[in-house]
């Protein structure tokens, strides 16, 4: 009977030692798990610090975005008033029709400078030297004739979709887009004769690319230059 008894519980030990190395091999498991568990939280913790700063930098970003908005608007342009106002009655201006020309420059109505194409297909001075000065500072970036590039918008339709003040205040100041990558930047033509003695030549050119009164390439028909041009060229190059 003991004899059984002993077999018995031996029997028993063998049968549950296999259990027991079972339970220590889980436990080891568990341990590993979590460790892994508490390096994932360390992670965890650093990224959402990191997301943190972000959120703080981007905001400060806003922030400086806003102010110098704010900067720009508490100094308004006299022309932008002007040009507000013209918007302000309702009607939406002309901003092609020739109302008059003055030595051989057109303007509309609201003394704007536009293009002129005569009936024979002449087109006005200013507009065949803004076909030249466009193809020699703006078409590397904005493409030839106007018509865009990957890398900068069509200029022949924002010269019909800007206000002509806003126009030449991108060209004299340039222009970063917010967000934009480093090199997408339209640089500030101010201090660069070629361009700033050209802006309203540029401008009608456009202008005149945009509604397509003037084709692509070089407009074969142009009207003279004028004296009053080539006094105010010379005064302003000089
Ligand atoms: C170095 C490349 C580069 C040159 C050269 C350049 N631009 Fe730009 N321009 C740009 C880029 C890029 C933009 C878009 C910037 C933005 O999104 O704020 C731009 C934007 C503009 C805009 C605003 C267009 C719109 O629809 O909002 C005008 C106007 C403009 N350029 C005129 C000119 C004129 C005129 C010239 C030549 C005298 C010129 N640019 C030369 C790169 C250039």
């Amino acid at each position: 009977m003991k004899k059984i008894l002993w077999s018995a519980t031996a029997a028993l030990m063998l049968a549950t030692a296999p259990f027991a190395v079972m339970a220590n091999d889980k436990l080891a498991e568990a341990e590993k798990l979590m460790m892994q568990a508490q390096e994932m939280k360390a992670e965890a913790v650093a990224l959402a610090e990191k997301a943190a700063s972000m959120m703080e930098a981007a905001k400060a970003e806003i922030e400086a975005t806003e102010a110098a908005a704010a900067a720009e608007q508490a100094e308004p342009e006299p022309e932008t008033a002007e040009a507000a106002e013209t918007d302000a009655s309702g009607e939406a201006p002309d901003n092609i029709a020739v109302s008059y020309e003055e030595d051989g420059k057109y303007f509309t109505e609201d003394d704007i400078p536009t293009y002129n194409v005569g009936e024979d297909g002449t087109i006005d001075w200013y507009t065949f030297s803004g076909f030249r000065r466009y193809h020699s500072e703006c078409h590397v970036c904005h493409g030839p004739d106007g018509e865009g590039s990957t890398y900068a918008p069509a200029l022949k339709n924002s010269a019909l979709d800007m206000d002509y003040y806003d126009f030449v205040d991108v060209i004299t100041n340039g222009r970063k887009k917010i967000g934009a990558s480093e090199n997408s930047v339209m640089p500030a033509f101010g201090t660069n004769n070629n361009v700033m003695c050209y802006l309203d030549d540029i401008y009608v050119y456009l202008k005149a690319r945009g509604t397509d009164a003037v084709g692509r390439g070089r407009p074969p028909k142009k009207e003279k230059k004028s004296d009053v041009y080539r006094e105010n060229e010379n005064a302003c190059m000089g």
